[in-house]
C-alpha cells in the first residue's frame, strides 16, 4: 500500500533517531522540533497487523485527560461511520475500500487565501500533539481516545478567513464507489458539518492525523477528520475533502436528516434530552456502570464563555 505518510526510512534508523530526539526533546523541553519529528514515519505492521507506518511522535498536551484510555480495539472496531453501514462493526469491516492516496483537502469560500493542501503539507504546517479527550457520542456512550492532531486554528490562519467568514462547514468524500452505504439514503451525501467560526477557532478543536500513536485508521477518518471533545461525537466529520468558510449557516447531515432530534450546536448537555432518551449519562465503553454526563462534556473552561448569550435549550 503506497500512501503520503510512507517513506523509504528503515523502522531500525527510525528507532534510533527517535530516541535520540526524544532525548534532545526532554532536554530542551520544547515542542518546537515536533513538527520535523513527526514527519518521520517508518513502515510497520501496526497492531492490527495491517501495514501502517509508525506514524507519529507527539507529546501529551494541556488538553489531555488523564482517564482511562478506551481500548485500540473499541476505538477501532466500535464505530460510526455510516458511508460504510449503519452497524457499528461495519465500518472496520468495510472501509479498507477507502483509497487515501493522494488525498487532498482543499480551503474554499470566505478566505482571503484559498488553497488546497495534501496531506503531507498538514503534516509539516504545525506542531502535531497528542490529545486524550473524551468522545461523547450522542448515543449515550462515550470513549477516552489518543488523538493526534493540531488545533484547526492553525489551518484557518494560514488560508485568512475575510471578514465575512462567520461559520465553517466541513464536507466529507463522497464516492460511492468506496463508500457503499452512500448507495443508501440513510443521510443526505455527502456527510456534512458544521461550526461557528469561533468554534473552530477554540484550541480544543483538533485537526486530527492519527490515533494511538499511528495514522488515522480507514474506519476512524482517514486521513484527515475533525474533533470536536465538547459536541457531540456526529459533529467530528471523518474523511475531510472540503472546508468552506461561509457567512451563512451552513446545513449539516444529521439537522438536515432530523432537525427535531440534532440541531446545528449540539454541545454536549446533561440538561437537554434528546427527544427520544436521556442525556444525562453515559456508558463509557468497556465499562459496566453508566456514569454522570458532564456539561460541554468537561470542558466548560475552556467553551462555556462560547454560549453566553445563548439558550442552550434553543439552541440544542
Ligand atoms: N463522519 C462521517 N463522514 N460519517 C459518519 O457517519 N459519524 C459521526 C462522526 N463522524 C460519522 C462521521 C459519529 S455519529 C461519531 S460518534 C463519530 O464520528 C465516531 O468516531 P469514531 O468512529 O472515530 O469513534
Amino acid at each position: 500500500m503506497k500512501n503520503a505518510f510512507r517513506s523509504d526510512i528503515s523502522p531500525s534508523e527510525i528507532t534510533s533517531r527517535t530516541l535520540f530526539e526524544s532525548r534532545r526533546r526532554w532536554m530542551q523541553g520544547s515542542l518546537a522540533s515536533l513538527a520535523t519529528m513527526a514527519i518521520a514515519p517508518a513502515s510497520a505492521k501496526s497492531r492490527d497487523g495491517k501495514d501502517f507506518p509508525v506514524a507519529f511522535e507527539s507529546e501529551k498536551s494541556e488538553f489531555s485527560t488523564a482517564e482511562k484510555l478506551t481500548t485500540y480495539s473499541d476505538v477501532t472496531r466500535y464505530n460510526n461511520f455510516y458511508e460504510f453501514g449503519t452497524g457499528k462493526e461495519d465500518p472496520v469491516e468495510q472501509a479498507h475500500r477507502l483509497k487515501t492516496d493522494g488525498w487532498t483537502i482543499n480551503i474554499i469560500g470566505e478566505v482571503h487565501r484559498p488553497q488546497r493542501f495534501d496531506i503531507d503539507q498538514l503534516l509539516r504546517l504545525a506542531p502535531l500533539e497528542e490529545r486524550i479527550y473524551r468522545l461523547r457520542c450522542v448515543e449515550a456512550w462515550s470513549m477516552v481516545i489518543p488523538w493526534i492532531g493540531f488545533p484547526l486554528s492553525k489551518l484557518l490562519d494560514l488560508v485568512q478567513p475575510t471578514g465575512n467568514a462567520r461559520y465553517v462547514e466541513f464536507i466529507s468524500l463522497y464516492d460511492p464507489e468506496q463508500m457503499p452505504g452512500q448507495r443508501s439514503a440513510v443521510l443526505d451525501w455527502p456527510y456534512k458539518e458544521g461550526l461557528r467560526l469561533d468554534e473552530a477557532m477554540n484550541p480544543l478543536t483538533l485537526l486530527t492525523l492519527g490515533l494511538y500513536g499511528e495514522i488515522l485508521p480507514n474506519q476512524n477518518g482517514a486521513p484527515v477528520r475533525l474533533v470536536v471533545p465538547w459536541k457531540y461525537g456526529f459533529k467530528s466529520a471523518k474523511s475531510i475533502v472540503t472546508i468552506k468558510l461561509t457567512e451563512k449557516q451552513p446545513a449539516t447531515a444529521w439537522n438536515v436528516s432530523n432537525p427535531s432530534e440534532y440541531g446545528f450546536y449540539s454541545n454536549v448537555n446533561p440538561q437537554v434530552s434528546h427527544p427520544r432518551w436521556s442525556q444525562r449519562k453515559e456508558r463509557r465503553i468497556g465499562e459496566f456502570l453508566k456514569r454522570d454526563t458532564e456539561m460541554f462534556n468537561g470542558y466548560s473552561e475552556w467553551v462555556a464563555d462560547l454560549y453566553r448569550d445563548l439558550d442552550l435549550s434553543k439552541h440544542f
